[in-house]
């Protein structure tokens, strides 16, 4: 038996859906009136984790490692460990074997926490793994405080088995949530504090309802008033619909950024990979996009190392670098997942390769993204305010092309005001309130 917890920690990994059901976790658990503390004194550790790279995974034993002797060492006990997220999900109760863990709850069964959490302090450890679509949004607590950029999930799974990857798995198939739910809920978090919401999705732009697609929700989103700002993200480049980039067009507060994720430059490597689309059609969609709207910031991902990737094919992902222009990137080592097609696919890349190929992509991006954000200095643009800057006076927020701005000044979190840009880093820009 261990004690009921009264306090809780709950440390999210990997992307913006984690985060947001991190977020919605912690409300969960402070409307048992448990209260938030920090890992190493809290009764309860969430671990809410991500299992796309092998990295990310093993992060999880040795998280629970640490923890442990942490606070046996400060305190001479141990907290009830749950985890949950995408390693929950794929690993199930081996996690229970391996790392002993009292409470294992996956993506779409959290809601579910609190009665884990109270079959785990019998001594019993709990599982829930279900992937009921959606069942969690009808019995998580409402909003009521968020940030001023706040997150808010419309879709969830993906069907497109792209052969390197865990998601279809681990998150289930496409579902989107209703129409009337998420403008409902959207407007409540413009009253919980948000001046902008970014939609969430594993395939957000696949979001459908009946006849209509996430275009006509964006739209539905742009008349909720106090609404500045709305952003959506992940896309997968075949899911782009006219609509969407009408939108572009039209929408004054859909921001203009866009992150399209090509994964690479080869065609041979994009039909292995199954991502259904070459490389010709991602560069077409995105003249497409940017002659609706022309100074859309382009952003994407990048695997390096695909088995069978040869010299050639990674020199045509640099090439599409260098052809699209991106404003930011994130790019990776391909990591083999245990029950992916791409897992037992002869040709796997040594290391030394990849840590070659990544270096040598990560120069190309990084050099774009100065290129990027040096070519706003000197321009003038709204920045939504998110947070204090680490000097004092100093504040941190987003430009519409979502580049981070430190300005200086009398500002309060959730001012949206407008900034001229002065100096620019590799990550971040320096700006000074336009005086009025
Ligand atoms: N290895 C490396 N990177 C991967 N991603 C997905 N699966 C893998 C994998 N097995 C990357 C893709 C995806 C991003 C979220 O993570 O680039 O777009
Ligand atoms: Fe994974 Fe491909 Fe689905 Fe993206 S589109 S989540 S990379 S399977």
């Amino acid at each position: 038996m261990k004690p009921a917890p009264q306090t809780f920690h709950i440390k999210s990994f990997g992307c913006q859906m984690n985060v947001y059901d991190g977020e919605r976790m912690a409300e969960l658990m402070g409307a048992q009136g448990m209260v938030a503390a920090e890992a190493d004194v809290a009764d309860l550790v969430v671990l809410n984790t991500c299992h796309i790279r092998e990295k990310a995974t093993e992060k999880v034993y040795s998280d629970i490692g640490r923890l442990r002797k942490d606070q046996l060492r400060n305190h001479g006990r141990t907290p009830m460990i749950a985890v949950a997220g995408c390693v929950a999900q794929a690993e199930g109760e081996e996690i229970v074997r391996r790392a002993n863990v009292d409470v294992v709850v996956g993506p779409q069964a959290y809601h579910n926490l609190p009665t884990l959490v109270a079959q785990a302090a019998t001594g019993q450890a709990a599982l829930d793994t279900d992937l009921p679509a959606l069942t969690k949004f009808g019995h998580l607590p409402p909003r009521r405080r968020v940030s001023p950029s706040a997150f808010q999930t419309v879709q969830e799974g993906c069907d497109k088995f792209c052969t390197y990857c865990v998601v279809p798995y681990t998150r289930g198939a496409e579902v989107s949530r209703p129409f009337a739910a998420i403008v409902d809920e959207a407007k409540g978090l413009v009253d919980a504090g948000a001046r902008e919401i970014t939609l969430l999705g594993q395939n957000v732009n696949a979001w459908r309802m009946e006849d209509r697609g996430l275009h006509d929700l964006i739209r539905a989103l742009d008349r909720v008033p106090g609404l500045a700002r709305i952003r959506y993200t992940t896309s997968h480049p075949n899911d782009m619909s006219q609509g969407l980039i009408d939108a572009h067009r039209d929408v004054e507060s859909l921001m203009p950024f866009l992150h399209l994720p090509v994964q690479s430059g080869s065609d041979r490597v994009l039909k292995a990979m199954n991502r259904a689309h070459t490389r010709d059609s991602y560069l077409r969609l995105i003249e497409r996009v940017r002659a609706a709207r022309p100074d859309i910031a382009l952003s994407g991902d990048f695997i390096v190392g695909f088995p069978g990737e040869t010299d050639a094919e990674f020199a045509e992902t640099l090439s599409l670098v260098d052809s699209a222009g991106y404003a930011q990137a994130f790019s990776f080592k391909y990591s083999p997942r245990p029950g992916t097609p791409a897992a037992t696919l002869a040709g796997q890349i040594p290391a030394d390769v990849m840590d070659d190929r990544l270096q040598r992509l990560q120069a190309a991006l990084n050099r774009d993204q100065h290129v990027f954000n040096a070519a706003s200095v000197g321009s003038t643009c709204p920045v939504l305010i998110e947070r204090r800057g680490k000097l004092s006076g100093q504040m941190l927020g987003k430009s519409p092309w979502l580049q981070s701005v430190h300005v200086m000044g009398d500002l309060a979190v959730g001012d949206l005001v407008e900034v001229t840009l002065t100096a620019a880093g590799p990550n971040s820009l320096t700006g000074e309130r336009r005086p009025i």
